[in-house]
């Protein structure tokens, strides 16, 4: 099976926790187009959808399904998203789409946190992809400074990507997280650190692995 068959199949999986006039939490990423596809199918049973990126709102729009302002939403029941790699405890790195720091506000929002991934984002431990850190521009070199000497890994800025916020991203390679919620709550106290791609303070709750049948942890 092909990875795009795979993520296909999580995305669809994802539909089943889907109930009546439930305002829906919608990640970003290529797994998520899929679910966004999905919910076009089932529109009518929704109330609306809060977004964590302009692309998804896009694709959203495109469906004719409404996008709320997560601040006149309150408290979601559920968020469905991707992931770049999902560790055998629900922790996550995210990021890869440059959109972590929405998700990561929706994630917390939300009472359920649904993950959708391909079984290549399985992982027995976080940090073979490497780690997005959203930062703000100024404090861009600072911030690499820091995290060489924190971690050890290596930072490098993603040239060229502005996030939906208006900063930059360095990506950490060469890590081996083995206590994620310490590395996410370290890496946050630099200062011009806006958000670390690691869900680990909130990881997710389910996991769907694409397949046929899907894997649901
Ligand atoms: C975007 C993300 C995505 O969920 C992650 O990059 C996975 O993407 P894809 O579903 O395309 O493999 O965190 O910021």
């Amino acid at each position: 099976m092909s990875q795009n068959e795979a993520k296909r199949l999580a995305a669809e999986k994802a539909i089943d926790y889907i109930e009546d006039g439930m305002i829906v939490g919608v990640g970003t990423g290529s797994t998520v187009a899929y679910f966004i596809d999905a919910l076009a199918t089932i529109r009518h049973r929704i109330k609306a959808t809060v977004s964590s990126s302009d692309q998804s709102t896009a694709r959203l729009k495109q469906h004719g399904i409404e996008v709320m302002d997560l601040n006149h939403a309150g408290t979601l029941s559920l968020y469905v998203d991707g992931a770049d790699e999902c560790d055998p405890r629900k922790c996550l790195i995210k990021g890869g789409g440059a959109a972590l720091t929405r998700e990561k506000i929706i994630a917390e929002a939300s009472r359920q946190f649904i993950c959708i991934v391909d079984p290549a984002k399985q992982v027995p431990v976080l940090g073979r992809f490497p780690l997005p850190v959203e930062v703000i521009p100024m404090a861009r070199s600072l911030v690499a400074r820091e995290i060489l000497a924190m971690t050890g890994g290596q930072p490098v800025w993603r040239d060229g990507v502005t996030t939906d916020n208006g900063n930059v991203i360095l990506d950490i390679h060469n890590l081996s997280i083995t206590d994620p919620v310490a590395m996410e709550r370290e890496l946050n106290q630099i200062s011009g650190v806006v958000c670390v791609g690691l869900f680990a303070r909130r990881p997710a709750d389910v996991v769907i692995i694409g397949g046929d049948p899907p894997t649901v942890l």
